[in-house]
């Protein structure tokens, strides 16, 4: 085996949303100092790296993705010196940091903003996209944001509108414009120069959009087209209006200049040693050619399924992503984020959720690629349903719930319902460190940013978990330790074994000559006997749970319902 692998192949991230991770100075919002007193449970939990969500200063809007200086940090948060000290507590214990990077757009809050807006012809005024209404004062055309209504915000005291992709407190940048470009890398050298580790990049689709302007044709707008989705009967009517989404999107996203952008920011990028970058896309072009754009993408396909994985839609994920990527490109797998459900809800099956989120973490660790873990998943965290829309603090659950029932109607319950479904608030509420008021995250009597999950009290924290053998926590951890201490399962090959199994996920993770690890997931409630004997007659031992002797003959293996099982070719 000569080819080397890089540190990011191997490691294993962790995202930090800061505002819920930890609370160092008892505001109820989560900090930096917070995050450096957390340090040792990082080590202890065993991951590599961290990426953490963003910590610029912020009018918050977006949680941060709306940023107002992208060389500093949130006041809130702390300073740039917390920050340095973060940087090397991490470092010291051997993990490394990367930073969230929003290129897409600013915050309205932003100096470059502030002065683009002032006049017609400030200097910054081409640093965002500005254009005329049209002869009948409406916008430049009909594009919506991808957060609801027009994409075009005007501004009567330069008599133009400006665009904005996501909400109009996050003006998109004009990258067309060489200035903006600078501007940026310099940001980008900022960091890199003080020794950060790379970045995770935030919505890169939508950098560019067609200058031309056309309209699109999709014959409703996004709210109309979400209602009749919502509305519709079937299957057959959902496709049909999923197909729509496309064309109402096809001038605002994944245009061709987004991939030299990326060529670009790769070549700064790999002036530095060891750096990496991860894009927020599952679009296999930005690999480009497997080394001159970005080094790993999500692999969110993975994701795209109701309920619980099955061995079938994992297979053919393996497969269609595999065949589809160029050579020396590497996935990056998750089960969640910020931005989506609880993986123990949505992986989970209502029943047997405990269970299915060690499946999930077994399965995110042993696939080929890199594992992206988020906060809080390693105690079994659930979405927080919020019962009082007051208590919404994404401003997207506030519009939805404005618009399910100004305009459609619908009973307060209901919308209430949905508009849950539809923010994230549900998986942003603070890390549950204990069972204590607030859950050990801020002090009794400080009311957190967004409230704690409840069932703080009923063992889904840190401190109850770190105290029992058997909790996920320490299941966490022995996993992680198992795919240190197993080369094959970051650096093997993939191979998959008992295709036609319906209940049973069965791979190789072969390194030729050296390793050999078979997994075996029953992700069924169903016991199952199999003939594992593709991966050699007898295995060792590596891991299961349930008791098993430490040698085994694979030609007849009885895995036990939710069976994690994986061992080593002798
Ligand atoms: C990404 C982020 C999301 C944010 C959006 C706009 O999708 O993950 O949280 O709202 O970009 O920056």
């Amino acid at each position: 085996m000569t080819h080397s692998f890089k540190w990011w192949q191997k490691a294993v991230f962790y995202q930090i949303y800061p505002r819920s991770f930890a609370d160092g100075n008892g505001d109820g919002i989560g900090d930096i100092p917070g995050i450096i007193s957390r340090l040792d449970y990082l080590q202890d939990l065993g991951v590599d790296a961290i990426w953490l969500s963003p910590h610029y200063p912020s009018p918050q809007f977006d949680v941060g993705y709306d940023i107002a200086d992208y060389t500093n940090v949130e006041p809130a948060y702390g300073t740039l010196a917390d920050f340095k000290q973060l940087l090397e507590g991490l470092h010291q214990r051997g993990i490394r940091l990367i930073l969230d990077l929003v290129l897409n757009h600013t915050s309205d809050q932003h100096g470059w903003f502030q002065e683009s807006r002032s006049s017609r012809d400030n200097p910054k005024r081409d640093w965002y996209i500005w254009r005329d209404p049209q002869p009948d004062g409406s916008p430049p055309n009909n594009w919506d944001s991808t957060f609801g209504g027009s994409a075009w915000e005007f501004y009567p005291l330069t008599g133009q509108y400006y665009y904005h992709f996501f909400f109009k407190e996050q003006p998109d940048l004009n990258w067309r414009n060489p200035q903006v470009k600078q501007a940026m890398w310099d940001a980008i050298r900022f960091w890199l120069d003080m020794g950060v580790d790379g970045f995770r990049l935030d919505a890169l689709g939508t950098i560019y959009e067609d200058p031309l302007l056309p309209n699109h044709t999709a014959g409703m707008s996004l709210v109309e087209l979400q209602s009749a989705y919502i509305a519709a009967q079937n299957e057959e009517e959902r496709r049909a209006l999923g197909a729509q989404f496309d064309i109402l999107h096809k001038y605002q996203i994944e245009l061709p200049e987004v991939q030299d952008l990326m060529k670009e920011l790769r070549s700064l990028v790999d002036q530095y040693p060891d750096r990496v970058l991860v894009g927020e896309t599952s679009e296999i072009r930005y690999y480009g050619d497997g080394s001159n754009q970005l080094h790993m993408l999500f692999n969110f396909p993975l994701l795209e399924i109701e309920g619980p994985q099955t061995p079938a839609h994992v297979r053919k994920n393996q497969q269609q992503r595999i065949a589809a990527m160029p050579p020396g490109a590497w996935a990056a797998n998750t089960s969640g984020n910020h931005d989506g459900p609880r993986v123990w809800d949505s992986w989970g099956d209502g029943k047997n959720n405990a269970a299915r989120a060690r499946l999930s973490l077994a399965e995110v660790l042993t696939l080929k690629g890199t594992p992206f873990l988020y906060n809080g998943e390693e105690i079994g965290m659930t979405n927080l349903i919020l019962q009082d829309p007051a208590l919404f603090r994404d401003n997207l659950s506030i519009y939805a719930y404005e618009k399910l029932i100004g305009l459609m109607r619908l009973p307060a319950e209901e919308a209430l319902k949905m508009a849950v479904q539809y923010g994230r608030d549900r998986c942003r509420s603070p890390l549950q460190w204990r069972d204590a008021p607030n859950a050990g995250f801020c002090p009794q009597g400080v009311t957190p940013w967004l409230p704690v999950n409840p069932n703080y009290a009923d063992g889904v924290n840190v401190a109850d978990q770190e105290a029992d053998p058997d909790s996920l926590l320490n299941f966490y951890k022995a996993l992680l330790r198992l795919r240190k201490q197993n080369p094959a399962l970051s650096e093997g090959d993939y191979v998959p074994l008992l295709e036609k199994s319906k209940d049973c996920l069965v791979f190789l993770r072969k390194i030729e000559g050296a390793q050999t690890v078979l997994v075996a997931l029953n992700m069924s409630e169903k016991e199952h006997t199999l003939n594992l004997d593709a991966a050699g007659q007898f295995g060792r031992l590596l891991y299961s749970t349930r008791r098993r002797k430490s040698i085994l003959d694979l030609k007849r293996v009885k895995l036990a319902p939710f069976e994690i099982f994986l061992t080593e070719s002798i």
